[in-house]
């Protein structure tokens, strides 16, 4: 069921009153396996399992997909009882946002931020950092999880929660894929048949750039070719870096944690991916 913010306070205090454990997973809505896999996965680790659906205006730039964001409440409704959620929190903007997106508070996690998706999204990871501090400060949870498909929003919480002494214990999980390999997102709906087949050329492309680094080629070499190969199949790339995964800062040959993490636009989607890895 769906609730007010003092019902969902209430309900999680009872439970913790109790000594029982709960877990939170925010999202967007149109959930997929991806989601559902946050929620089994949280089913696992806590007693009690808060979902929350709001498609935060403070994290779209004003030319980004807020409107056109797919909104389809009664099937995710359905799928989260079936994962096993026990509570719903679907707030409208007003009651999130009652002084408007104007509002004089926000959190900004700089470096992190600002650079990979936070270059091409000014303002993105602040609305991000914001609402989910908001979130946990209404849901109150001991734990929350959050996909490591974005990987640079989880960072960015992880630094968050550490840095204001938030005591939530923040979770990564794995991408969910399609046989395909390409990350599911529900910005892939936007994508037609052929884009979604040619879509899952980038993760084989992030793959290859691993397996250049692993032979010890020069990564940049490898990145340029990636690069061009996604522009082969119709993309046009934003980011295509060889990072950290520890701390996103630009790999040197001391870090033996690395991602590789992109971002491209393809027809109306901008799609992003990651895969992290350790050099031998
Ligand atoms: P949304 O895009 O709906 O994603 C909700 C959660 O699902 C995030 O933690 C995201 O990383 C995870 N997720 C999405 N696709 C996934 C996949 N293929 N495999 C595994 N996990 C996946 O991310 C957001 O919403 C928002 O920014 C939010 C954190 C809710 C704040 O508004």
């Amino acid at each position: 069921t769906t609730a007010a913010i003092s019902t969902i306070r209430e309900q999680v205090k009872a439970w913790r009153i109790k000594g029982e454990t709960v877990a939170f997973v925010p999202t967007m809505g149109n959930l997929h396996q991806g989601h559902i896999t946050l929620v089994k996965e949280a089913k696992t680790r806590a007693d009690h399992v808060v979902v929350s659906i709001f498609v935060n205006p403070m994290q779209f730039g004003p030319k980004e997909d807020l409107d056109g964001y797919p909104r389809t409440l009664e099937q995710d409704s359905e799928k989260l009882v079936a994962a096993g959620a026990e509570l719903l929190f679907t707030p409208t903007p007003e009651l999130i946002y009652p002084k408007g997106l104007a509002q004089q508070t926000f959190i900004e996690v700089p470096h992190i931020g600002d650079e990979l998706c936070g270059a091409s999204r000014p303002g993105h990871f602040r609305g991000v950092a914001t609402i989910v501090a908001k979130l946990f400060n209404i849901v109150q949870p001991d734990m929350a999880l959050f996909g490591r498909k974005d990987f640079q929003q989880l960072m960015i919480i992880k630094t968050m929660v550490e840095d204001l002494s938030m005591p939530i214990e923040v979770i990564g999980v794995d991408t969910i894929r399609e046989s395909s390999g390409l990350a599911m997102s529900s910005r892939n709906g936007y994508l037609t048949a052929d884009e979604k087949h040619r879509a899952a050329t980038l993760k084989r492309t992030i793959d290859g750039v691993i397996t250049a680094v692993q032979h010890g080629q020069d990564h940049h070499q490898a990145i340029a070719q990636a690069e061009q190969q996604l522009k082969a199949a119709g993309f046009t790339p934003d980011y295509f870096e060889l990072r950290s995964a520890d701390t996103l800062r630009q790999a040197s040959e001391n870090d033996n944690h690395l991602v590789v993490i992109a971002a491209a636009y393809l027809g109306k989607a901008r799609l992003i991916d990651n895969v992290s890895f350790s050099r031998h």
